[in-house]
């Protein structure tokens, strides 16, 4: 929405000149200032490394207050969606904008469905890889190799192909997490079973043997569910303009996904839940939290405590309020409630949330500092977790990736730079050169 009256004024001292800037106002959340001609206008770039003050595209998916710890999706509240709904229906929300009526509802989950399996040949992609491989490195190339499968789903000027793909990534993204897990503990694959709901599918991929019948803890589906929920989005974080990047290229869904895995992988993003698991087992005991608290305070120790902190969030991140109390209720069905791991996480976040340098810089616990803790005691390998938390993103970055190719005027993002380097010079012959 621009507002004509609003403009923001500029004044560049050194050539005794101003400019206007247009401001334009969101439905919820800041204003942002217009810069799109400030190049043509003054001849200048802005200069913001790491995006913390550049709106990188227009979106009405996702809303964040980081100040108030607030996440909402199409306007609805991560709260109640973690309560009330469940992840395909949130995933719909996501893509199409509203919650979808009993019957849409029942077609999309038809849709899904209908798409679990993977070309049978995929399977010599993941033969193709070291058995000890992490799994996000498998899951990376063989998203990537869905493009080279599915040709019918990659042109992204077709709205019937954009909305194939789409149901082919959520589809498939657990079959591929399952089979990744599968290949690395050397057990046959398990195919999917289309009788069972999204979540329970994925653990019977992930958990079943043909040797031996599996049953499905109803308690540890509706948990895996609703972790599932909690990472379906999160805006422009640094996966989704990832995929939003490599899509603004018109390059195929499917490869766009991928960066987007690739992107995900990284400590500083979806690999916390696996590096968070790592500090934990490496603090040990509960009474090594005051020494762990202090080195994470020093910054020439190079250790950041994992699962706290966020770019966005300066108070407590919603997610990470729902993922506790899942955490509880999933180390109660197994009875593991007095986990050692989670002792540690409980001591460490009371004596984080107490202490001035995490309160001074506004750190507080993320989602993926309980999930670890979960994920294990699902019976999940440590270096799985991040292929879960791509699984479930998947639904954003499809989001994300839906409303920017049906922008009627898709522009490639090409961001510009401060060049430092060295200026014009001339070439020296090699047997001139010191
Ligand atoms: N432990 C200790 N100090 C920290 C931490 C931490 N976890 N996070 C930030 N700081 C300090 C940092 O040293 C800096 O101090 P100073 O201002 O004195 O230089 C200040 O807080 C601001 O940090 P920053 O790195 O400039 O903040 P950022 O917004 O660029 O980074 C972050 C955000 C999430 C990468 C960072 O907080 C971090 O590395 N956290 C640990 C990793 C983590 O849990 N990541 C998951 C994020 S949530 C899920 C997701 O997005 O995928």
């Amino acid at each position: 929405m621009t507002d004509a009256q609003a403009f923001i004024t500029l004044t560049d001292h050194e050539k005794n000149q101003q400019y206007k800037l247009p401001r334009i106002k969101g439905s919820v959340g800041p204003d942002v200032v217009d810069i799109r001609k400030f190049y043509a206008d003054t001849g200048m770039f802005t200069f913001d490394p790491g995006f913390t003050s550049t709106g990188s595209c227009e979106s009405k998916i996702t809303f964040i207050d980081g100040d108030q710890g607030v996440l909402m999706h199409r306007g609805y509240a991560i709260e109640d969606l973690a309560e009330k709904s469940d992840f395909l229906e949130t995933a719909y929300l996501l893509i199409y904008g509203e919650l979808p009526s009993a019957k849409a509802k029942q077609d999309w989950v038809k849709h899904i469905t209908y798409h679990t399996m993977v070309h049978e040949q995929l399977i010599k992609f993941f033969t193709g890889f070291r058995r000890d491989a992490h799994p996000m490195a498998v899951m990376c190339g063989v998203v990537g190799a869905l493009s080279a499968f599915y040709h019918d789903s990659t042109d992204l000027h077709d709205p019937h192909q954009r909305e194939v793909a789409c149901h082919r990534l959520i589809a498939k993204m657990p079959t591929i997490a399952a089979m990744a897990y599968k290949y690395s503990v050397g057990q046959p694959f398990v195919y999917p079973q289309n009788s069972l709901s999204y979540a329970e599918n994925f653990l019977y991929m992930t958990f079943s043997v043909p040797a031996e019948p599996y049953k499905i803890n109803p308690i540890l589906a509706r948990a895996m569910d609703r972790i599932f929920l909690l990472h379906a989005d999160h805006e422009q974080n640094a996966s989704t303009s990832t995929v939003r990047l490599a899509s603004s290229s018109q390059a195929n869904p499917f490869a766009c996904i991928a960066a987007g895995i690739a992107s995900l992988w990284g400590p500083a993003h979806g690999g916390a839940n696996q590096a968070v698991l790592e500090m934990l087992m490496e603090i040990g005991r509960k009474e090594n939290v005051g020494e762990a608290v202090k080195k994470a305070k020093d910054k020439s120790s190079g250790f950041r405590l994992m699962g706290f902190g966020h770019r966005v969030y300066k108070n407590y991140d919603p997610r990470a309020k729902i993922m506790k109390k899942t955490c509880d209720e999933v180390l109660n069905e197994l009875g593991m409630r007095h986990d050692p791991l989670l002792e540690i996480a409980i001591e460490l976040e009371r004596i984080a949330l107490q202490d001035d340098y995490f309160i001074e810089k506004k750190l507080y616990p993320n989602v993926d500092f309980y999930s670890g803790i979960i994920l294990r005691a699902m019976g999940f390998p440590i270096n799985t977790f991040t292929t879960l938390f791509a699984l479930a993103r998947t639904a954003g970055w499809v989001a994300h990736w839906m409303e920017q190719s049906s922008e009627p005027q898709m522009k490639i993002g090409r961001p510009r730079q401060l060049y430092t380097g060295p200026a014009k010079r001339d070439f020296v012959p090699v047997e001139k050169r010191g």
